[in-house]
């Protein structure tokens, strides 16, 4: 229980029928000043119904309760502000934590249904940019939150394995291509061919009827048009996993949008059945006048399909599939209308389900104020970002922790991390600039600074040789410690409001706060001197190091014992 339950339970009882306890939880207030106590109760409401004043009603109530919870309560003016028994509370918050560990927190709201999470998604023959690391992080966090509370989630990389831009690809290769440098550094060659198709084609615009002729090849199943689109991808795909094995970061499905070049016949099948199809100018689009967007594209003239076509067949085959309670998308700002018209075109075909589908969106990343693209061949290598970042981090390990026995992997775990932390300890839907210097820093609002007063902490306990006991009553009383505590005994609704949200940064800042508190509370308590109190206070610092952990983990991040 949190202390406003705590509060409101007492506060029923005291009161009576009058309010009930969802009422009485939704009058309370959280003090601006710790001096006014953690739980404040104003009495306003409740001068109507006893017609009588609100001080007197304060004051009546007050009289009425009697409970080991509080220290005290304190009456003024209309308010009830009570003051929450440290010994009391922090005994059962660290008891609770050292019984669960790291499933401190955990529930069972998802009762094992599925949620079906489109992640990453990059482009296949393009760098996986800073925009996909978004996705990619974003999703694989929500993807672990939501399992913390009971929900089974399904990481789906929607790859673009597809599309007119292979035509394109196709005809640079084979005219300004060669194989060998394609396998000596595959996504950097296949860039370059795709940038340099793009310059040609603002002078040279036949090469555009030329792409579109090879991509129809493509999808007319062109042996030779086929063989490269499959090496172009398998060349592809292992960079990516090169990329997810440095983050950590795993997949339940591959099935990209070649996967649904089958699948988009039924889907015709059915918007034609349903009468939603419309010819304009040789094309089959559905009108969404009814929903204030533009048409939805389905067909082109020359019978080609697009982006939303497979899109609709891969979320019709998701619910089949997976029948997922909900289906996520984390996907950038920028495409926010075209999963408005994926929902709404479902929607028109009778689809109730699509309700469940949400655009989970996030903001940009920018590099000095600039957006990044791949069009012009500007873009930021994802993977020489994070070997920036590991060898930042090395640097300041090997200044602080010179003894320190595997250097590397610490440094690979901190600098990966750092650029995770970054990445997700803002609102998801705010731009931000990435620097890296900023985010590797070890103090600030940064992984680093998590990481290490996590390592911090370890440290003590490991000098101190602690093993937590749940049948031990650990109480702790002081100002400190209480700050930490709140943070302990509020976890739950933290992990809880970031599923909700789908709000990774919710748990990020949970972190930091933690890391704060307790940085605060050792740098005015002496954890380890010999009295009566010891105990608890290794108990305090072993639950922090716990949660700090759990909070990390659930970014996606390591928490490395020592650095
Ligand atoms: N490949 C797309 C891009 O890089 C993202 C795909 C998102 N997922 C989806 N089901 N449309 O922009």
């Amino acid at each position: 229980m949190n202390n406003k339950e705590i509060v409101a339970k007492a506060l029923q009882a005291a009161i009576g029928d009058e309010l009930s306890y969802d009422q009485i939880v939704n009058f309370l207030e959280k003090p601006k000043s710790a001096d006014h106590g953690d739980v404040a109760f104003p009495t306003f409401a409740l001068a109507k119904i006893f017609r009588k004043a609100p001080q007197q009603i304060a004051a009546d109530i007050a009289e009425k309760i009697d409970s080991t919870d509080f220290e005290k309560i304190e009456v003024v003016g209309p308010y009830l502000n009570f003051f929450m028994n440290k010994t009391v509370i922090s005994q059962a918050v660290l008891k609770e934590v050292v019984a669960n560990g790291n499933h401190f927190g955990d529930s069972n709201i998802g009762n094992e249904n599925n949620v079906t999470i489109d992640m990453s998604s990059p482009n296949i023959a393009k760098p996986i940019s800073m925009g996909h690391l978004r996705s990619t992080v974003i999703g694989n966090s929500i993807s672990l939150i939501l399992a913390k509370i009971g929900y089974q989630p399904v990481k789906i990389n929607h790859l673009g394995d597809w599309g007119t831009q292979f035509g394109k690809l196709i005809v640079a290769y084979k005219k300004w291509g060669s194989a060998e440098a394609v396998k000596a550094a595959p996504i950097t060659e296949l860039l370059r061919l795709y940038v340099e198709f793009h310059e040609r084609a603002e002078t040279e615009p036949v090469l555009n009827d030329e792409a579109r002729a090879w991509f129809k090849k493509l999808e007319e199943d062109d042996a030779e048009a086929l063989e490269l689109w499959q090496w172009f991808r398998d060349e592809s795909l292992k960079e990516f996993n090169n990329i997810y094995d440095m983050l950590g970061i795993t997949f339940d499905s591959f099935n990209g949008e070649a996967f649904y070049n089958d699948k988009m016949a039924e889907v015709v099948t059915m918007l034609e059945e349903k009468h939603l199809l419309k010819e304009d100018q040789g094309a089959e689009i559905v009108d969404l006048e009814a929903y204030n967007l533009n048409p939805a594209l389905i067909k082109k003239s020359d019978g080609a399909t697009l982006y939303i076509t497979r899109d609709l067949a891969a979320a019709i085959y998701r619910k089949r599939t997976y029948n997922f309670e909900k289906s996520l998308y984390v996907v950038g700002n920028e495409q926010t209308v075209h999963f408005k018209q994926l929902k709404a075109v479902l929607k028109e075909m009778g689809f109730d389900w699509s309700d469940n589908m949400e655009h989970i969106k996030f903001g940009l990343i920018t590099k000095d104020g600039k957006k990044l693209s791949t069009r012009k061949g500007k873009i930021v290598l994802l993977e020489e970002v994070l070997n920036e970042a590991k060898d930042s981090a090395l640097q300041q390990i090997v200044e602080k922790n010179p003894d320190l026995p595997n250097k590397e992997e610490v440094a690979h775990q901190v600098g990966v991390g750092a650029v995770i932390f970054h990445d997700l300890k803002n609102d998801r839907l705010n731009n931000f600039d990435f620097d890296l210097k900023e985010v590797v820093r070890f103090e600030g609002e940064t992984g680093p600074y998590v990481q290490y007063t996590h390592a911090r902490a370890m440290t003590i306990l490991e000098k101190a040789n602690f093993k937590p006991d749940a049948k031990v009553s650990y109480q702790l009383n002081d100002a400190d410690s209480w700050e930490i505590i709140k943070l302990l005994q509020t976890y739950p609704e933290t992990v809880t409001q970031a599923a909700d949200q789908y709000e990774p940064s919710v748990i990020a800042k949970h972190a930091i706060k933690l890391a704060q508190a307790f940085n605060k509370y050792y740098a005015h308590t002496k954890v380890l001197v010999e009295d009566q109190g010891k105990e608890a206070r290794l108990a305090l610092v072993y639950a922090v190091t716990v949660i700090l952990k759990e909070d990390l983990r659930l970014l996606g991040v390591e928490a490395p014992n020592k650095m």
